[in-house]
Parts: C-alpha cells; sequence; structure tokens
C-alpha cells in the first residue's frame, strides 16, 4: 500500500505474483479500505518517518486493527534524531536548500515509551524492538515487532 499512484504503477508493472498479490492507494489517514482481523502479517518499512507522528502513530494502531488475533505486525519508525546540526537548523537548511534544489524529504521521530502506549492502547503486546540503522548516522531507528493477541 502506498500513498503515491506512481509507486503502485510501478509495484503492479514489476508484480511477479500474479493475482497473490494485490497493491494499493490510499490517500486516506486510516487504513479504512480493509476490515478488521484481515491480515496475519503487516510490515512497514521507511514509510512512517515521512509521517507527522500523529498520522504515524494512527497508522500503527491501525495495522493492529487489521490484524488477525494470532498475527504480528513489524514496522520501522526512528526514535531520536542524532545529527550534528540541532533538529531546528538542520530543518530550516533542509527547507531552505529544497526551494533552489531539490524537494524537502520530512523525517520525524516518535520516542519508543509512545508507540508502546499506542500499540498498548490498541490491544497488541510489543514482543520486540531493535535498532535497525535504516535511516543512517543522523537518526536512532527502530524496528518494533507487536503481536495480536488472540
Ligand atoms: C522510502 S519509500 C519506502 C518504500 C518501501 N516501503 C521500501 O521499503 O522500499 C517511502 C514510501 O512511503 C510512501 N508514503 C509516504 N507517505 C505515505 C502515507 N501517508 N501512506 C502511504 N504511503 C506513504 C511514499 O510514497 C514512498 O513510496
Amino acid at each position: 500500500m502506498d500513498i503515491a499512484d506512481s509507486m503502485v504503477s510501478l509495484a503492479r508493472r514489476y508484480n511477479r505474483y500474479g493475482e497473490r498479490c494485490k497493491y494499493h492507494v490510499n490517500k486516506s489517514d486510516n487504513l479504512g479500505l480493509f476490515a478488521d482481523d484481515t491480515f496475519d502479517f503487516v510490515y512497514s518499512l521507511i514509510v512512517l518517518q515521512h509521517l507527522e507522528p500523529r498520522f504515524g502513530k494512527r497508522y500503527i494502531a491501525e495495522f493492529v486493527r487489521v490484524l488477525k488475533p494470532g498475527g504480528v505486525v513489524a514496522f520501522q519508525i526512528p526514535s531520536a534524531y542524532l545529527g550534528r546540526t540541532p533538529r531546528p537548523f538542520a530543518r530550516l537548511l533542509r527547507g531552505l536548500s529544497s526551494k533552489v534544489i531539490r524537494p524537502l524529504m520530512e523525517m520525524y521521530c516518535i520516542p519508543p515509551a509512545e508507540v508502546f502506549e499506542v500499540v498498548a492502547g490498541a490491544g497488541a503486546q510489543m514482543i520486540r524492538i531493535f535498532n535497525d540503522g535504516a535511516c543512517g548516522p543522523d537518526y536512532e531507528s527502530c524496528h518494533y515487532v507487536v503481536y495480536k493477541p488472540r
């Protein structure tokens, strides 16, 4: 699932699994196109980091909602900015450079305590968390593995 038509078009073009694999464009702030308890496994990598935390947290709760009881969600999101340039200044520089060099790629972090709170609030259990280095040296990036009890 992706917000961008272009990404989903490319995914469909390169699909090697026929009807077994379906790709969806979703431009809403939820996963309402899927019913509760639909999937055995939900996975998200280097996507939530581009969403404002209020939307990222909503998606995490939605991952749990669409998961079947007994299923697992794995997702990645940065927990902290570690860059040497103070974050507000870094954002300003990136904002200015985006006007003249290239579009701005927004990056957001969610502290693990807040991720735990969302997961518990959605009725699931955190079973594993580890650093995955997915965002390079300027960020601490966490991978979370979550279980939805039967
Ligand atoms: C860095 S790419 C990662 C793509 C893929 N997950 C991977 O690992 O190769 C980030 C993707 O997130 C998508 N994206 C950004 N905001 C989104 C949103 N609100 N809902 C769904 N996809 C979103 C972008 O269109 C882009 O394709």
